[in-house]
């Protein structure tokens, strides 16, 4: 059974976590969007891990890991991440593959999303910085550089001079450094070295493995609200990570999927900017970040915390066909008094349950709360007759407004605090 893995919020769902209990099962995980702005974490023992690049099942020996067509890739992050990841002991060599069609990320990229975010953009997004926007623009404008292309230096060189000329046109009239085309070529003359025995022409390679009747687990990066057409644009991502993403980032056709799986929080966060009805802004707030120690993986910002905001999730739901949720962070909530779940949006005296297309009328969208009579402990419960009734209430509620069963509890971080129903 092939499954995807995707974020059913604004991401940082704790996908890394899901995915890594799901990955012993499987032969292959395959990333399909995003980049470097992902952040997924995996605790196995002691040791804590974040994956930005590489897909989470990295850390079960044997498994293949696939980066895929639609991902953006910095190579100078793909190589910290490859040290790192050797250091302790994990070998990528032979497990790793990268799409020969993926763009890369070019250090010009990366200086633009910072320039946009800070003195172009009149809306600061909140981006990561990793210079993810940019890259996909170009992609887009027909005026990225892929894998592949690394490994043809005279295409490289052209490709890197005629982006380097137009970018420094846009840094001179902003003050800013140069950039140094030559400087930029022999740096990635160096990447193409180090990342030529991961390249692969995965679309074939995956197209393979599933007619060998391989297991594939395609794990989403980001969540539903931050896509690009479905998320609440422009405070998005620029990526599809909802499931039409996983198709045109991999090659694979719609036949290569059986099952959706989502992954939501107990509670809702969201780094960066743009509307969050559901936002806690109070000590409770403070709290809930704090318990659940809510600071980005990737950038190490404090993430904004609220509720679980159930209309969200089941738009969310909708747009992927999920088939099944697994729900994390639940221990987050212990030992509240009570706790409320957003079911529906008052927008401008009027109760609404869609997500408006309008980001000024979503912004106007005032939570209509269910409360909840909070539960004593969760943390670490392995099974799910053991858990206290008041959280299994708060989940039967949650797979009747959403019409899919919660399959997975996680109740912690470490790899055996999960509940597999
Ligand atoms: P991802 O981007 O969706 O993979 O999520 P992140 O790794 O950015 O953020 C999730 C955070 O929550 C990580 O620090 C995980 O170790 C942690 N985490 C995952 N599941 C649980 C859980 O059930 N309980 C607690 N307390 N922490 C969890
Ligand atoms: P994972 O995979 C949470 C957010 C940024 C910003 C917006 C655009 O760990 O869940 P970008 O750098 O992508 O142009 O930023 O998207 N963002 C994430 N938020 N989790 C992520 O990834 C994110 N990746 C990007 O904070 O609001
Ligand atoms: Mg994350």
């Amino acid at each position: 059974m092939n499954r995807l893995v995707v974020g059913a919020q604004w991401g940082d769902e704790g996908k890394g976590k899901i995915v890594d209990i799901l990955a012993k099962d499987v032969d292959i995980v395959v990333r399909y969007q995003g980049g470097s702005n992902a952040g997924h974490t995996v605790c196995v023992g002691d040791q804590t891990f974040i994956l930005h690049l590489i897909p989470s099942g990295i850390l079960h020996p044997g498994k293949i890991c696939v980066i895929g067509n639609g991902v953006v890739v910095d190579p100078a992050s793909f190589l910290e991440e490859k040290e790192t990841l050797e250091k302790l002991g994990i070998d990528l060599d032979n497990r790793v593959l990268i799409s020969q069609k993926a763009h890369l990320v070019m250090p010009y990229h990366k200086v633009l999303d910072t320039l946009k975010e800070e003195s172009i953009r009149k809306t600061k997004i909140g981006t990561t910085k990793r210079g993810i926007g940019p890259c996909y623009v170009d992609k887009h404008a027909r005026t990225g550089i892929r894998v592949c292309d690394m490994l043809e230096p005279d295409l490289l060189k052209s490709k890197i001079e005629h982006n380097v000329a137009e970018i420094n046109r846009l840094l001179k009239h902003h003050n800013q450094e140069e950039f140094s085309a030559n400087e930029i070529y022999e740096t990635y003359l160096k990447y193409a070295q180090k990342l030529s025995p991961f390249i692969e022409n995965t679309v074939y390679y995956l197209n393979e493995a599933w007619k060998q009747g391989k297991r594939l687990l395609f794990e989403g990066a980001q969540g539903c609200l931050l896509d690009v057409d479905f998320g609440t644009y422009p405070f998005v991502t620029s990526s599809n990570p909802t499931v039409g993403g996983l198709f045109t980032g991999t090659g694979l056709s719609h036949k290569a999927l059986d099952r959706v799986m989502g992954v939501v929080k107990a509670y809702t966060t969201r780094v960066g900017n743009g509307p969050f009805p559901s936002e806690l802004t109070d000590e409770l707030g403070d709290e809930i970040r704090n318990r659940g120690s809510e600071y980005g993986a990737t950038t190490g910002r404090p993430r904004r915390c609220g509720w679980l905001d159930l209309v969200l999730v089941k738009y969310a739901v909708m747009l992927n066909g999920m088939d099944e949720i697994a729900m994390t962070k639940i221990d987050v909530l212990d030992g509240l008094d009570e706790i409320m779940v957003c079911v529906a949006y008052e927008l401008d005296g009027k109760r609404i349950e869609y997500v408006p297309s309008s980001l000024s009328e979503f912004g106007r969208c005032k939570p209509i709360y269910e409360r909840f009579k909070g539960w004593e402990k969760t943390a670490g419960v392995e099974t799910y007759d053991a858990l206290p009734k008041e959280a299994m209430e708060y989940i039967r509620f949650i797979e009747e407004y959403l019409g899919i069963p919660v399959t997975y509890v996680s109740t912690g971080s470490k790899r055996s605090q999960i509940i597999a129903r």
